[in-house]
């Protein structure tokens, strides 16, 4: 047993096409630790959504290894695969991925109800939970549009923790938000890293990149780390 959440070596992936094949990540070799806060930058195309979905065991790498929490993500079934990601997954996205025809407590019994360890009994303390965690308990009756863009992403935030996930996983969260949102949203992230989730970033915004403890930077497909003296240069 190693200290790693998410370890990957030498993990490819391609997407076919009528024209040919795309090779869209090279190689990849990621450590991430128990309890680390870690982004990942680089332009638009280069295959960090692709990496994303794959840690999130969304895709399956064609090949390399990934282990998930000391197990090794090949070697299960879909429904095992599927359990391993209600277990320990959570996601935010930049759009925030809300069900527009339901309110915010439906939102977020949504996933309760794949989670089988869930009795309905605990379904409204979990709730009242989260959305007291993300100061949003005045609003569990309305429907996202009746929120602002920063109340859906911590409706959306409160929807990744209700499974009580040890690692967060977020596409571009702060993408559609205003500074001030921003802040709030990674501070927010900051503080649910701090009770001890792992928290994986990618991010175009170098105030997002800099509150995290590490980065990493995706070129045409090959992730690279960037070491401290270039942090801020990169981002
Ligand atoms: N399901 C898919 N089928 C075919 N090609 C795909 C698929 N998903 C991604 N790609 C291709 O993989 C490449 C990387 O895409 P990806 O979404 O990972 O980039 P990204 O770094 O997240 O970009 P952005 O910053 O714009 O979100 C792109 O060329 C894209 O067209
Ligand atoms: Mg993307």
């Amino acid at each position: 047993m190693t200290d790693a959440v998410i370890q990957l070596n030498n993990l490819n992936k391609s997407f076919n096409h009528s024209s040919g094949s795309n090779h869209v990540l090279k190689d990849i070799n990621l450590k991430v630790n128990s309890g680390e806060m870690v982004a990942i930058v680089g332009q638009s195309g280069s295959g960090k959504s692709t990496l994303l979905s794959i840690l999130g065991l969304l895709e399956l790498a064609d090949k390399g290894s990934y282990e998930l929490c000391n197990q090794n993500t090949r070697e299960l079934s879909e429904f095992q695969l599927s359990q391993l990601r209600n277990q320990h997954i959570g996601w935010v996205f930049q759009n925030f991925n809300l069900i527009a025809d339901m309110t915010v407590v439906e939102n977020l019994t949504a996933p309760l109800r794949f989670n089988k360890k869930v009795k309905p009994s605990e379904y409204s303390q979990l709730i009242h939970d989260v959305l007291s965690k993300v100061d949003l308990t005045d609003k569990k009756d309305f429907f996202p549009d009746e929120l602002s863009g920063g109340q859906q992403q911590r409706v959306a935030i409160a929807r990744a923790l209700i499974c009580k996930p040890d690692i967060l996983l977020c596409d571009e969260p702060t993408g559609n938000l205003d500074s001030e949102n921003s802040q709030k949203i990674m501070d927010l992230l900051c503080e649910l890293n701090k009770e001890g989730r792992t928290v994986l970033i990618i991010t175009h915004d170098e105030r997002v990149a800099l509150c995290c403890q590490r980065a990493y930077k995706m070129s045409d497909g090959i992730l690279c780390a960037v070491h401290n003296q270039e942090f801020k240069r990169v981002v």
